[in-house]
């Protein structure tokens, strides 16, 4: 029995074929050209998108041995905006990436209009371009037609889950999973619809979005001629929902967080859908059986990033890998504070005009210093959303962190984590938990996995870093980049 799982993510495609005890067969994967037509401005296209994700599905099948395969199981990058024609599958436009500035001026308009507090209550989410609607709001109004056409019907939206879903189905499924309908700020977070009031702020017609299921749902099966023969698939999460499943973070009061480029950390609060008063995002951990489980989530723009400008911008390094050895090297009296605002600050302070700065350079400040400030500003980033998720929801008691992604490689950057956290951080065997998270969806719903019960106990720790730091010492570091922070804000 053997469960693919598809993992389309904002730089690259990737596909595992896993064994129904989920571990890895084989994968493939693909990287595609990412556009920038102005500053701020990201956008994929959808032909990449899909002959990437199909060709990294079929090599994976292949490097496995053409095993049977019983169920695939979907997760994306998430909030990013296609729009299709539902008659000939054509896609009107690029499509609009989650990072994408374009429409901070409407969100801003939105704000000053003083929609902020229903847009939250309905939807856990704040008015930034980061999310869907806005930037569906903007193709209509850029594409010639195009929001007649989505009036009449003749349109399709997704997020890239959706967009796979309908190309592998060949037209037949247009649906999309409720972590993802999380994301779009048209999705009633609390009754599981569409909101009608959210979808007129926007100027999003209904018809055009998809229908909303479960994570481990039929989500229809897939065209003969693409892997040989009909595969259902039973599985969808947006990336950083299937990450906290495949952490097998099923606990109210349990935390992952996970280093790509950026950082998403979300925690577990059960079927409370717990209203942030810290600015961090109330939404969907993911949903079993019609029941969602609820989750807060602080999203960072910056995290594995900061390492690619130490080696591209700056070229400090050649490797990413090299980062840990040469921060070792760095002079322990320098308090050298970078905060990597390259894009404006996420969570919790939602700046998206802030940029990034160093503070305490002297003369004898050198590459070491850089690479140790780069790799310490993650764990003071997570800190920031880690207190924030802590005001917010006191019921979150003594949590250890999860952690997965590139970053955690890095034993130097694990440990000031764990040391400016003032808590334990876990370093799972696993370090593929998106793909697992989102084979765990399909490989449960086929009646080939574990429950999430029994799924759990099959969690391994490769390591725990314990806090070794002095509490004087973690309160002046995290007061000197909370001092930085409030810096770059106001400039
Ligand atoms: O919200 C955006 C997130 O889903 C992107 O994740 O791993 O594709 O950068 P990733």
């Amino acid at each position: 029995m053997t469960i693919l799982a598809m993992d389309q993510g904002t730089t690259s495609s990737r596909a595992l074929v896993f064994s129904d005890d989920l571990q890895v067969r084989a994968s493939a994967q693909q990287e595609f050209e990412q556009h920038f037509p102005r500053s701020g401005w990201v956008e994929h296209d959808p032909d990449d998108i899909w002959t990437t994700s199909a060709a990294t599905a079929r090599g994976a099948i292949e490097k496995a041995g053409n095993p049977r395969i019983d169920a695939i199981g979907i997760t994306n990058q998430r909030e990013t905006v296609l729009i299709w024609d539902r008659r000939t599958g054509q896609p009107i436009h690029r499509a609009i990436v989650w990072q994408d500035r374009r429409t901070a001026d409407i969100c801003q308009r939105l704000r000053d209009e003083g929609n902020e507090d229903a847009v939250r209550a309905v939807t856990g989410l704040l008015l930034d371009p980061y999310f869907s609607a806005t930037k569906i709001a903007w193709m209509l109004d850029q594409v010639e037609g195009a929001r007649a056409r989505a009036e009449a019907g003749e349109l399709a939206f997704g997020t890239v889950d959706s967009f796979l879903i309908w190309k592998l189905t060949g037209g037949q499924s247009h649906v999309t999973d409720a972590t993802n309908a999380a994301r779009t700020l048209l999705y009633d977070i609390r009754k599981g619809d569409w909101s009608e009031d959210m979808c007129r702020l926007f100027g999003v017609p209904r018809a055009m979005l998809p229908e909303v299921r479960d994570c481990a749902a039929e989500f229809g099966v897939t065209r003969a001629d693409l892997f040989g023969r009909e595969i259902p698939i039973l599985g969808v999460a947006g990336d950083q929902q299937a990450a906290t499943v495949g952490q097998a973070c099923f606990d109210p009061g349990m935390m992952k967080s996970t280093y790509g480029t950026g950082c998403f950390a979300l925690l577990n609060t059960g079927d409370q859908a717990v209203a942030s008063e810290n600015r961090l995002l109330t939404t969907i951990a993911y949903q079993l059986d019609g029941r969602p489980v609820y989750a807060l989530e602080g999203s960072i723009f910056i995290a594995g990033a900061v390492v690619q400008w130490l080696r591209d911008g700056l070229k400090l390094i050649r490797e990413a890998s090299e980062t840990q050895a040469l921060s070792e090297r760095a002079d322990d009296s320098q308090q050298i504070i970078m905060v990597p605002a390259f894009t404006g600050l996420g969570a919790p302070h939602w700046n998206p005009q802030a940029r990034g700065a160093i503070f305490g350079l002297t003369r004898n400040t050198g590459p070491a210093e850089f690479a140790r400030a780069a790799l310490e500003s993650v764990g003071f980033q997570t800190r920031d959303l880690w207190q924030a998720m802590r005001a917010d929801w006191t019921e979150a008691g003594d949590a250890v962190l999860r952690v997965d992604g590139g970053m955690t490689a890095s034993e130097p950057a694990m440990q000031f984590l764990a040391d400016i956290l003032g808590a334990p951080v876990d370093r799972p065997v696993n370090t593929e938990t998106t793909a697992q998270g989102a084979a765990w969806l399909a490989g449960f719903r086929a009646g080939l996995c574990p429950d999430p019960h029994e799924y759990a106990k099959a969690w391994r720790l490769d390591r725990r870093f314990e806090p070794q730091m002095d509490e004087t010492l973690r309160q002046q570091r995290y007061s000197a980049w909370q001092r930085a922070v409030k810096a770059v804000v106001s400039v």
